[in-house]
């Protein structure tokens, strides 16, 4: 007996240990005291073997509710709003915890937070604003690389809508809530939702996660040039870049292209009624007249290679043999996008080397297209001569056939009255 009892200690023990009276109790109840107990179940902290007394403390091996939700045993109950980033950070910024788990985890989500409009306006109270929990959820947290994730790429814009894109919500800050929406008729969100490329950026991109803005980033508005690092390096030379800078409450790269509703750009940005420098640069003004000559470079280069392409798709229709030429138009096009580069110096002179190349190609290619054009016709009027021959040839034969069969029927007939008469 007393055998058995020592051999079934450590059992009692381990069944006492895996015990949670918190989500036994919770699982039972209704409506908004049940719903955290059965959303844990899919939690990441469930996985860790964390539980509800973990974030929320108390005694989880008590079946007595007075006891297990006592205040003298650390139970804190419903946190208030304010108070949720210093709950998350109690793990979270705690590097000697985070290592247990895993070893790679960041551990500054905190102390970023604090320097973002959010973490500073939670800070004197406002309520409104977004906590851990508005960003990942609460008892249904997942992995950030969960796509069922809140925070995944391309569920986090729908996130940030949450607020705003409310304006009711949103009303008493009197700041814009056309983020959302201009964001969805972006280059960059149909690059992200239509062609699933991740590198596109989401609102956190640009934004951060966590702090003011991304790090290594000196402001929002300079964040395009971590990843447009050719345009950035051109732009920041040129005549724009001290007028558009922070210092002169610019905004660099959006002056031009916005910063959420950045659409896909043509020279319709240089010229015509829709030109942006237009805006800055009144007609005849040096700036107008480069705006101009940009213009008329890029489209008379796309308009070029567009001729050689067509040329060439032509001869190719045809069978002929061009497909050196096809790969050689390949280096114009690529000219073509040097161009488009090049522009963010705003000098002719940069932009014109490409145009130059990228024409000659097109010159070239278009020659050969239309050599290939005048082969094919060569050939063909080569086969219709030597179709003309045949065919008076075979005429020629049929004649001498025809001849030949009357002459002999002729014969037939002539006897065939001889006999007749005879
Ligand atoms: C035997 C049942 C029972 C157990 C065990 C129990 N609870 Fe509760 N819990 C309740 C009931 C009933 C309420 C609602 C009434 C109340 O607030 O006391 C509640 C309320 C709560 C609330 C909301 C409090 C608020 O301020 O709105 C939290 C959070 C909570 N429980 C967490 C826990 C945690 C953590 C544990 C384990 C340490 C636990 N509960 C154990 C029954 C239980
Ligand atoms: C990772 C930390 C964390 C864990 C783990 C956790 N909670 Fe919570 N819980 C919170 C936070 C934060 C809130 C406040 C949510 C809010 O303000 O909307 C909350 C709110 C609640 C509420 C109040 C709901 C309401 O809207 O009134 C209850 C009840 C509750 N939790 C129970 C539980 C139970 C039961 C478990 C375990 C099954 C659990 N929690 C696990 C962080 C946690
Ligand atoms: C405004 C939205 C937002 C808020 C507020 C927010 N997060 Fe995050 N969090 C994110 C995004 C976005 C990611 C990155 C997702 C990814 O990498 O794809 C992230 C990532 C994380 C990660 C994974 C590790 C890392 O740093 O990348 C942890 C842990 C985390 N957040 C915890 C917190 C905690 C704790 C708080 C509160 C102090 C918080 N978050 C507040 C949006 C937010
Ligand atoms: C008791 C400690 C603890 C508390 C409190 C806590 N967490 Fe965690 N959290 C962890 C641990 C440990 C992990 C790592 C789990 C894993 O990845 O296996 C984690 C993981 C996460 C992840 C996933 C990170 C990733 O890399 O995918 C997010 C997001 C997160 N927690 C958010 C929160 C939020 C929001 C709160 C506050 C409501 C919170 N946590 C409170 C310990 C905690
Ligand atoms: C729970 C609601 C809520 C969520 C979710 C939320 N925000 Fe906010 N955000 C606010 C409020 C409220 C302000 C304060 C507005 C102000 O002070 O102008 C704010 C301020 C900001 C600001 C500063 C605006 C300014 O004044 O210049 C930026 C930028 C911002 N949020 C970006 C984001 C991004 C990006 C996300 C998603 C990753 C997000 N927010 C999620 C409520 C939210
Ligand atoms: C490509 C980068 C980029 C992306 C993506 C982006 N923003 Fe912005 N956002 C900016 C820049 C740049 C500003 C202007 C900041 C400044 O003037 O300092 C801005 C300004 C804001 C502001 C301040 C109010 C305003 O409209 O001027 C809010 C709020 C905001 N963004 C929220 C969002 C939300 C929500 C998303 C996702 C739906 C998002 N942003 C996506 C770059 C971006
Ligand atoms: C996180 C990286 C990232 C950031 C930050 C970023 N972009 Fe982009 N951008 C991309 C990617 C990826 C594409 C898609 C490229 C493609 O279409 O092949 C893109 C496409 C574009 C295009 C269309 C280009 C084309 O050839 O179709 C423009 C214009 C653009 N971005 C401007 C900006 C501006 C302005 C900003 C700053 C407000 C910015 N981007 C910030 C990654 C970024
Ligand atoms: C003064 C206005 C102006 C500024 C400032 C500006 N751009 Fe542009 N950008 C243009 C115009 C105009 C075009 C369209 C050229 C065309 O397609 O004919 C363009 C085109 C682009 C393209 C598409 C190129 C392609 O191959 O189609 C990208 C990407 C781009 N810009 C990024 C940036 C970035 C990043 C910055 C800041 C570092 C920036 N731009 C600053 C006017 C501007
Ligand atoms: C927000 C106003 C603004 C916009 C938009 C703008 N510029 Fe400018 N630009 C200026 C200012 C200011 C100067 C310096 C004063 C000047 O020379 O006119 C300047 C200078 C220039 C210069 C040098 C002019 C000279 O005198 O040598 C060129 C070239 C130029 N811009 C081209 C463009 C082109 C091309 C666009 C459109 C893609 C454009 N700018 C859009 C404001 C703007």
């Amino acid at each position: 007996m007393r055998a058995l009892v020592v051999f079934l200690a450590p059992v009692w023990l381990l069944a006492q240990q895996a015990r949670d009276t918190c989500v036994e109790c919770h699982t039972v109840m209704e409506g908004e005291l049940q719903k955290p107990a059965l959303l844990m179940k899919g939690d990441v902290h469930t996985a860790s073997a964390l539980s509800c007394a973990d974030c929320h403390g108390g005694d989880r091996f008590s079946d007595d509710p007075t006891v297990a939700m006592n205040k003298a045993k650390g139970f804190i109950g419903k946190p208030k709003r304010t108070e949720i980033p210093q709950l998350c950070a109690k793990c979270h910024s705690s590097p000697d915890f985070m290592r247990r788990y895993r070893p790679q985890q960041r551990v500054d989500q905190f102390e970023l937070y604090k320097t973002s409009v959010h973490g500073k306006r939670l800070a004197t109270g406002d309520e409104t604003v977004a906590t851990c929990i508005d960003c990942h959820s609460v008892h249904d947290i997942r992995g950030v690389k969960d796509n069922q994730s809140p925070v995944h790429p391309l569920r986090l814009p729908d996130t940030c809508g949450r607020c705003h894109a409310d304006a009711q919500k949103m009303a008493k800050y009197k700041i814009p809530t056309n983020q959302l929406a201009e964001y969805k008729t972006s280059v960059h969100w149909s690059a992200l939702a239509k062609r699933g490329d991740l590198s596109a950026p989401n609102c956190a991109s640009c934004h951060g996660n966590h702090g003011a803005k991304p790090p290594e980033v000196e402001s929002v508005s300079a964040v395009c040039g971590s990843c447009h690092v050719l345009f950035a390096q051109l732009y920041e030379k040129s005549v724009h870049q001290p007028i558009f800078s922070a210092a002169s409450g610019g905004g660099g790269c959006i002056v031009c292209h916005s910063n959420h509703g950045i659409h896909q750009p043509s020279v319709a940005m240089l010229a015509g009624p829709k030109a942006v420098c237009s805006g800055c640069h009144e007609a005849g003004s040096a700036g107008a007249k480069t705006a101009e000559q940009m213009a008329q470079l890029l489209d008379g280069l796309d308009a070029s290679l567009t001729r050689s392409e067509n040329t060439l798709t032509l001869a190719d229709k045809y069978g002929m043999e061009v497909s050196e030429a096809q790969v050689k138009l390949l280096d114009g096009k690529e000219n073509l996008v040097k161009a488009r580069l090049m522009m963010h110096s705003f000098r002719i002179e940069d932009m014109s080397k490409p145009v130059e190349a990228g024409m000659g190609v097109a010159a070239e290619t278009l020659r050969a297209g239309q050599a290939a054009l005048h082969d094919k016709d060569v050939r063909r009027m080569g086969l219709a001569v030597s179709v003309f021959f045949i065919a008076i040839t075979v005429a020629a034969i049929w004649l001498l056939l025809r001849r030949q069969e009357s002459d002999g029927s002729g014969y037939i007939e002539a006897s065939a009255s001889q006999i007749t008469k005879e």
